[in-house]
């Protein structure tokens, strides 16, 4: 089947950036909403962002009209799906908001059209046993912002049928962005399941080491080479989002992460970092601003256990054949702004000095740190 026409369900954050991107690949696009007021916030957003890109010369004026006239806002759900050939689901992160979904799309939209979740973190093969196609059913998860991420993951689940992958996998590289394919429908997928258990990860740093949150942060920045500290990756995601992927990836999972209570003592508290002003940090305005992280402070602070709790998990994934580790590799890079690789980073910091740092802090702690064995290979 080749894809024409695509329909978008939930026009919030991610499902306008989607319906964006896809219109300027040449798709015609449904977006669909419950209110129309949604749609017309989501359509303003989306007129915007392509006037940006007009203005750095990226589009043409006319091609501003021709992307923004492909993209059909609409309540009605079955005229956005009875001319269709995939839906993408972007509805909140509510496993029984989606159940509803789906039940109504069942209702009215032929077998063999491809739905596909944009979900960050709900198991994709429970999701599709929801819907009466398991088989035309496929995790497909965008970062955000989709205009600007160039990383999706691709995870089909128990069910899916070797052939939805390739034609999501071809989507996706239409869009001129970079599939990576989860094998297995993992908790928390490839990123979120290296990156979520790094925040509370350096919490419990933060408690045991006796230092600041801008040492740690400058530590992982100009000692791991990360695009910033993980305090602040965490204020600039969101502790919502930060907080909602920890419950539900423990919920599949008891060891995938050690939650730390600050995360849910901060999203109780509606600090959630950047957009509400104070998260980890304290911000004075409504630009993206940095915190002052330095190489003097980054000496004051041996970021292994931040490492060695990354590298656990990329060898997880590695060892359980959930990636390849080239996926791995860009999928660090493109979702997480990695500027080395994961296991080239423990060779610099010295593998036996990692899985030392981890074997102390099993005994001290338990299990989670114990080092999983592909570590040893790392010299
Ligand atoms: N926000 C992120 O950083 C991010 C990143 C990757 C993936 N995701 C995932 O993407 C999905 C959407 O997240 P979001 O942040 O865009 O949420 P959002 O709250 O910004 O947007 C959701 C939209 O869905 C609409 N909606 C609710 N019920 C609907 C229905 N029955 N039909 C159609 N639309 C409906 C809402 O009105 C809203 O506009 C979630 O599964 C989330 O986990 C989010």
């Amino acid at each position: 089947m080749t894809i024409k026409n695509i329909t978008i369900l939930g026009s919030g954050i991610m499902g306008h950036g989607i319906a964006q991107v896809s219109a300027m690949a040449g798709y015609k696009v449904f977006l669909r909403d419950i209110e129309q007021k949604f749609l017309d916030k989501a359509m303003e957003k989306i007129r915007w962002s392509l006037q940006k890109l007009s203005e750095k010369n990226k589009i043409t004026s006319d091609e501003v009209d021709t992307i923004y006239n492909s993209i059909t806002p609409i309540v009605d759900l079955r005229a956005a799906t009875n001319n269709t050939d995939l839906i993408i689901e972007a509805v909140p992160e509510d496993f029984r908001l989606k159940e509803k979904v789906y039940d109504e799309l069942n209702e009215i939209v032929r077998n063999d059209i491809i739905f596909a979740s944009n979900t960050s973190t709900l198991p994709i093969t429970e999701l599709s046993k929801l819907t009466n196609r398991p088989q035309n059913f496929i995790g497909v998860h965008f970062f955000n912002p989709p205009q600007l991420m160039k990383l999706v993951e691709i995870i089909p689940g128990t069910q899916t049928n070797p052939q939805v992958v390739e034609e999501i996998t071809n989507y996706v590289i239409s869009l001129k962005k970079h599939p990576v394919i989860c094998k297995k429908d993992v908790s928390g997928f490839i990123v979120n399941r290296i990156f979520i258990p790094l925040v509370h990860e350096a919490l419990f740093s933060l408690d045991r080491d006796g230092v600041s949150m801008d040492i740690i942060d400058s530590a992982v920045k100009f000692k791991l080479d990360f695009p910033m500290g993980i305090f602040e990756l965490a204020d600039y995601t969101g502790l919502d989002v930060v907080y909602k992927a920890s419950y539900e990836m423990n919920l599949r999972d008891k060891k995938v992460l050690v939650m730390h209570p600050k995360v849910k003592e901060l999203y109780d508290n509606n600090q959630l970092g950047q957009k509400t002003g104070k998260g980890f940090y304290e911000y004075k305005d409504d630009n993206y601003e940095r915190v002052n992280l330095t190489q003097e402070k980054s000496a004051l602070y041996d970021p292994l256990s931040i490492l060695g709790v990354a590298a656990n998990n990329a060898a997880w994934l590695i060892e359980n054949e959930v990636c390849t580790l080239e996926d791995l590799n860009t999928a660090l890079k493109l979702g997480m702004g990695l500027k080395t690789e994961i296991f080239e980073l423990v060779k610099t910091l010295n593998t036996s000095k990692v899985i030392k740092r981890l074997s102390e802090l099993e005994k001290e702690q338990g299990d989670f740190y114990h080092p999983n064995k592909y570590l040893e290979n790392i010299q």
